[in-house]
């Protein structure tokens, strides 16, 4: 069989890159190792920069997270015990991030390739993309005993950070990383969030906190935890009990708690890879780049390489240009190095570490006094939460 883009992962990166190149024209084939049920299982991100939506938007997706995302205009921080809020909207001008949760975005994208008949292979085995040094591509996968060959002009490692794609080019890959000694424990609850308009940030001596919402009735909250506590050690009263005692008096009397639907436990890494390209084979969102959560980058910077990633394919196949496809890489990196760094200080700032003894904590707790009191601070910080500019 042959199509013109094999792409290898059916998650956010590579549903959106299918619906953007089928928009344009563009033949293509997805993938996916699990069955589509297992993908819109993983409970992760949930906010979504200005240009993640206008890209949603342009790939026809946009309906339902037009209804149904929340829209914030402001964060808050919690330190010292006491909540400041950060205008965001106000410090950049009018930007604004929105609440829908990536298993919804994932729907959505999964119901338009349905809706347009475009070929997903679900539980495709020990897939491996080939051949793209050259002119001619392939990747050959397993499905029902028999091993199949898909011929293409690109193929698209959008397979996330233990897939295929990177790992068949590991030994010409430069890789950068900072793994935390900490990782993030988060329960999802049908339970109606405490901080309906502004995502809370909070920083404490013992340890991080997070409460975020995937709709009205619907809340998700985050506590760093050990790396090695495993989630069995985690009632849901001992969950809501830490999560209290790490945020301001008002807002831990207001929690209301209820039974968790999902709770897991999420290492922090920062990780990139160099180059994104390797001749015909492209590597987009996670395949390439893990940004610790905090900060909301992740789905957001795997957003902007499909958008840089479908553009470039756009223009070759469209315009015979190969421009957009030469400079996919360098584009791409000099936004993910920015994120990274972001994404960063923002853990670092906010998380208690094994040598974060009284000086760190006071340390911590001036340098967030300091932002919530300067405006050029305040600015810096609003600025990189929306997302910079593409
Ligand atoms: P993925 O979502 O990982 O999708 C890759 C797909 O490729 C998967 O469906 C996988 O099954 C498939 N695949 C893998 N290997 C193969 C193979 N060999 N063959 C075929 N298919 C393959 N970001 C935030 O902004 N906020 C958060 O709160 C947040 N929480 C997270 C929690 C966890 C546990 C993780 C892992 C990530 C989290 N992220 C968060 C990051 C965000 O979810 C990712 O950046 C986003 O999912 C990236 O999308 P992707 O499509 O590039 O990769
Ligand atoms: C969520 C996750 C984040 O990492 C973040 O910074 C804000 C919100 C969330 O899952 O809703």
């Amino acid at each position: 069989m042959r199509t013109q883009v094999v792409i290898i992962g059916a998650g956010p990166s590579g549903l959106l890159l299918g619906q953007l190149l089928h928009k344009a024209g563009i033949d293509n084939v997805i993938l996916e190792r699990q069955t589509g049920d297992y993908v819109l299982g993983r409970i992760r991100a949930g906010i979504l920069e200005q240009v993640t939506v206008d890209l949603l938007n342009e790939a026809g997706v946009g309906g339902r997270l037009a209804s149904e995302g929340i829209v914030h205009h402001s964060i808050e921080l919690v330190f010292a015990g006491t909540r400041h809020p950060i205008d965001v909207h106000g410090l950049t001008g009018g930007k604004v991030v929105t609440a829908y949760g990536q298993t919804e975005l994932t729907r959505d994208l999964m119901q338009a390739r349905a809706a347009a008949g475009l070929p997903t292979i679900y539980e495709a085995a020990n897939v491996q993309p080939a051949g793209f040094d050259g002119e001619h591509p392939v990747v050959t996968y397993d499905k029902d005993g028999k091993t199949h060959e898909l011929h293409c002009d690109f193929i698209a490692g959008c397979d996330g950070f233990h897939g295929v794609s990177r790992a068949s080019v590991k030994d010409r890959i430069a890789e950068y990383e900072r793994v935390y000694p900490f990782g993030w424990l988060g329960v999802l609850a049908d339970v109606p969030p405490v901080s309906p308009h502004a995502i809370v940030y909070g920083n404490s001596d013992r340890g991080f906190s997070l409460c975020s919402m995937r709709s009205l009735a619907r809340s998700r909250y985050y506590v760093q935890c050990p790396l090695d506590d495993k989630v069995e050690d985690w009632s849901d009263q001992r969950f809501w009990d830490e999560l209290r005692r790490r945020l301001d008096p008002e807002l831990a009397e207001r929690i209301i708690t209820g039974p968790s639907i999902e709770k897991s436990i999420a290492p922090l890494r920062s990780f990139v890879a160099e180059p994104m390209r390797f001749g015909r084979l492209f590597l987009a969102g996670d395949a390439a780049h893990i940004v610790p959560p905090t900060g909301a980058k992740g789905l957001n910077l795997a957003a902007t390489d499909v958008k840089y990633l479908s553009g470039a394919f756009i223009e070759y196949f469209n315009e015979r240009d190969a421009h957009g496809i030469d400079t996919y890489s360098a584009r791409c990196l000099k936004r993910i190095w920015k994120a990274e760094r972001f994404s960063w200080s923002l853990t670092t700032l906010m998380h208690r570490f094994p040598d974060t003894e009284g000086f760190g904590q006071r340390l911590q707790e001036a340098e967030l006094d300091y932002l919530v009191h300067s405006r050029a601070a305040s600015t810096a910080l609003a600025e990189n939460y929306v997302g910079l500019p593409l």
